[in-house]
């Protein structure tokens, strides 16, 4: 390696191998292409994760959310409880349909919605709760569930970074009314693009079938109004060869935790909560000191790095009231994550000299002022 730069580690590489090719090529010479065979073989192997549930495949992680909420009669004149310190999808979802969503503060080791808040954040309006399984990391769940069955509100987990994660044994998704995935290239496993809803309502797995196709089982018969929110049986042939994959890719992922968690020591590693099983969508670690140097710092090592995120929801724009600031939110937490966080890579093709390298990057760059 001596005088030549080190190849650059990015923060996430998206798998996309042979298999992953010759499933859409095997589905586009098929002639079936929308919501097919494919689809139906994912869906029903997809419970496997989810202990079994009904599990409905939609368009986008975006779309799963959204029609769940729809599904559940969520709009106008509601309330929906949820961190503000997430990806803009899961708030997007709620503002879609026309609820207005509630900022609720995260606990500081796990980045996920603290039910104390949870609990606090409850008025005659609440209607549901949409807990983020942020990182890869379960929520709360057995605290939030039985905020939500006090008060006898819907649980939508946002699952979308969270494919096989647990808690207490318990799959996240298998928890709440509904859990939501995400298939975006590079989660912890994909198809293209694509979500997945999984419930133990049948009804409720009825409805949103209906829902993502024009409200109609048969052709021509529509049910109820719908729309168009269908997986592709390519997209449905890449995710199922995905999903073979994800248990080795997580383990892999998560090997890869241990051995930054045991060599950091120039940043705050991420704690993992009593009895969760953490799939490390990211790796995402405190600075205490000057972030964007640490940041800086990385990036001259060759270490990709990103912050999620660095704007928490209520302070994006759509979110501000209308004199342009944000609400009356109080969520210290949540700001204190987006000032701090940095992900590291963590993605299963990491060899072990590009495990070194981030560990020996992160211990320099955590001193970076
Ligand atoms: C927490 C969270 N919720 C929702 C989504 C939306 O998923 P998609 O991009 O598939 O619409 C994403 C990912 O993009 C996400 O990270």
């Amino acid at each position: 390696m001596t005088g030549q730069h080190p190849a650059f580690i990015p923060p996430a590489r998206p798998i996309i191998g042979e298999a992953e090719i010759e499933a859409a090529v095997r589905v586009l010479r098929s002639g079936k292409v929308v919501q097919g065979p494919e689809v139906a073989a994912f869906e029903q192997e997809f419970g496997e994760l989810v202990a079994d549930r009904h599990c409905v495949a939609v368009n986008s992680g975006t779309s799963a959310l959204q029609l769940t909420l729809l599904a559940l009669g969520v709009g106008p004149g509601d309330e929906v409880i949820v961190p503000s310190f997430s990806f803009a999808a899961s708030a997007n979802a709620v503002r879609l349909v026309g609820a207005a969503p509630i900022f609720v503060d995260i606990e500081s080791g796990s980045f996920c919605l603290d039910p104390e808040a949870v609990a606090a954040a409850v008025t005659p309006r609440t209607v549901a709760i949409v807990p983020v399984h942020l990182y890869g990391h379960p929520a709360a769940m057995d605290r939030i569930m039985a905020v939500a069955q006090r008060h006898d509100l819907a649980v939508v987990e946002d699952a979308a970074q969270a494919h096989g994660a647990s808690l207490n044994g318990t799959p996240v998704g298998a928890f709440g009314t509904a859990g939501c995935f995400s298939f975006y290239p590079t989660k912890n496993m994909h198809s293209l693009e694509g979500g997945m809803i999984s419930t133990a309502d049948a009804g409720l797995a009825r409805t949103l079938r209906l829902l993502r196709n024009q409200g109609m089982e048969q052709r021509y018969a529509n049910e109820i109004v719908g729309a168009n929110m269908r997986m592709t049986d390519v997209a449905a042939a890449i995710g199922r060869v995905q999903l073979t994959q994800l248990a080795e890719w997580t383990e892999q992922r998560r090997a890869n935790a241990k051995y930054l968690d045991s060599n950091i020591t120039g940043m705050i590693t991420p704690p993992v909560a009593d009895a969760a099983r953490h799939v490390y969508h990211q790796y995402t670690v405190r600075v205490r000191g000057d972030r964007d140097a640490a940041q800086t710092r990385l990036q001259e090592l060759g270490i990709g790095n990103a912050v999620y995120y660095p704007t928490p929801i209520h302070r994006l724009k759509p979110y501000l009231d209308e004199d342009g600031q944000p609400g009356p939110w109080e969520l210290p937490e949540t700001e204190r994550a987006a000032a701090e966080v940095i992900s590291l890579p963590v993605h299963p093709t990491l060899s072990a000299d590009d495990l070194d390298r981030i560990v020996e990057a992160a211990n320099l760059a955590g001193g970076a002022r």
